[in-house]
């Protein structure tokens, strides 16, 4: 091995993402390119176009990766990818390209699930903020690196992965250098930044819609709209359900603690009651002919896919990707659409830190992580950070670019599973429903 450099390779979804990190610990270069501007139109991820517009982009990020880093493929001893959860096709473009690369170097593969990515994405910062004290990585010996995992995370930890597909949580413990992880909580419809996509869709602002919420929300009046979250019965849950056809979905909500279980399909009906009792719709679709103009006329263009022309987001966080438009969404926007906004936001984060503040008193958890594309919210991290604070509980976040989906957190994962000699399978393909 020379220095322990992984190339990270990232398609699940929306970017296409490839990064250069150094021992799980010290990003050299994390390029990512959105396909924003392909979905918004659409008002979500539109598979086929994800998967096309990562077959355009693939190879000319990686290079962008490589000539960040100042290395070339000769230098790298690893190559990792997403290979699950996400969409099928978009997961075959990262995999295919990455078994090639892999076999054509003579690389070890490493295959990671996208949520131990998201989780790795808190350690990895953790891990660089530590070296940033000691002035860098120690010098390269193999013998040693055996333990390095263990001597930097040595501590087990609750982490809720909060995106646009997953509100997940899990016992994270490090073991043996590498990490174990428990289920605990999940959502058992919509994910929590699903929720966001579809509200901000229906108020007629952009694409993704957390951004557009998190920006608005601080002008409404949180306690405007009393939403609630009732308390989920598992078993009513499930009844009617033909007993395991899901075995993937069903099984493990059966056996979770229903006061861990999260649901975010009653708030968005609840908005969607909202806006027509009120009348808001017409008020809606103005505002988003006035912010979209582009998206409401004919037939989208495809004509812009030149890199330069993409924007990469390494140092944008997302929250800021909309600056321009968001004086001009608030404008938009009359007091009660900003409270119901605010109070949605309220709502929503409320539940988050109730279950997840629980499961961390259950499993007695020294320490919580949030991560994923909802944990760049601005509400939340202030309101887990006070409520951590007031209980004693240690709380970490990713950095903003490190919270919504880049390939350092892929690369950063592989590292562990590369030690311990987890390499993937040959016959390694795409599984679009991976649990973790
Ligand atoms: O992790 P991510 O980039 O992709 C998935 O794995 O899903 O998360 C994307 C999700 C979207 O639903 C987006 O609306 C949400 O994260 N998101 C936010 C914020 N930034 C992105 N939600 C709330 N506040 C934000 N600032
Ligand atoms: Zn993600």
């Amino acid at each position: 091995m020379g220095h322990g450099l992984i190339l990270g390779i990232e398609t699940s979804c929306d970017e296409t993402a490839a990064a250069i990190v150094e021992r799980g610990s010290h990003t050299l270069a994390s390029v990512v390119a959105s396909q924003i501007a392909t979905h918004a139109r659409y008002g979500g991820v539109v598979p086929e176009l994800a998967s096309r517009e990562h077959l355009r982009a693939i190879v000319p990020v990686v290079r962008a990766a490589l000539a960040e880093a100042n290395v070339t493929f000769a230098d790298l001893d690893a190559i990792a990818v997403t290979c699950g959860p996400g969409l099928a096709g978009a997961l075959l473009v990262g995999i295919t390209y990455a078994k090639a690369l892999a076999f054509a170097r003579n690389l070890p593969l490493i295959a990671v699930n996208h949520l131990e990515g998201h989780i790795h994405a808190v350690l990895l910062n953790e891990r660089e903020e530590r070296l940033a004290k000691v002035r860098g990585l120690p010098p390269f010996e193999q013998n040693t690196l055996e333990g390095w995992g263990t001597q930097v995370d040595d501590e087990s930890a609750l982490a809720l992965v909060v995106s646009g597909g997953h509100t997940h949580l899990y016992f994270a413990q490090p073991a043996h250098g590498s990490w174990r992880y428990r289920l605990v909580g999940r959502t058992v419809d919509d994910a929590a930044g699903e929720a966001y996509d579809k509200v901000a869709k229906l108020l007629g602002l952009g694409y993704p819609g957390g951004p557009w919420i998190d920006a608005l929300a601080r002008f409404g009046n949180p306690q405007a709209v009393p939403f609630s979250f009732s308390q989920i019965k598992t078993k009513v849950h499930l009844a009617g359900k033909p007993a395991r056809t899901k075995a993937a979905k069903t099984a493990p909500i059966a056996a979770l603690d229903p006061h861990f279980l999260f649901s975010f399909s009653g708030i968005k009906t609840a908005v969607l009651r909202y806006v027509e009792l009120h009348e808001l719709r017409t008020e809606a679709e103005t505002r988003s002919a006035r912010l979209f103009p582009a998206h409401n006329t004919g037939a989208p263009s495809f004509e812009r896919f030149e890199l330069e022309g993409w924007e990469t987001t390494k140092p944008n966080p997302p929250s800021t990707q909309i600056p321009q438009t968001r004086e001009e969404a608030l404008a938009l926007c009359p007091q009660p659409t900003l409270d119901l906004i605010a109070s949605f936001q309220h709502a929503v984060i409320g539940d988050l830190m109730k279950k997840t503040f629980a499961a961390a008193e259950a499993l007695d958890a020294p320490r919580i992580l949030i991560t994923g594309g909802v944990a760049a919210n601005r509400e939340l991290r202030e309101r887990f950070m006070a409520e951590a604070e007031r209980r004693g509980l240690r709380i970490a976040f990713p950095t903003l670019a490190l919270s919504t989906d880049n390939a350092a957190m892929i690369a950063a994962a592989a590292w562990p599973r590369l030690l311990a000699g987890e390499l993937a399978p040959p016959e390694l393909t795409a599984d679009p429903s991976l649990t973790l």
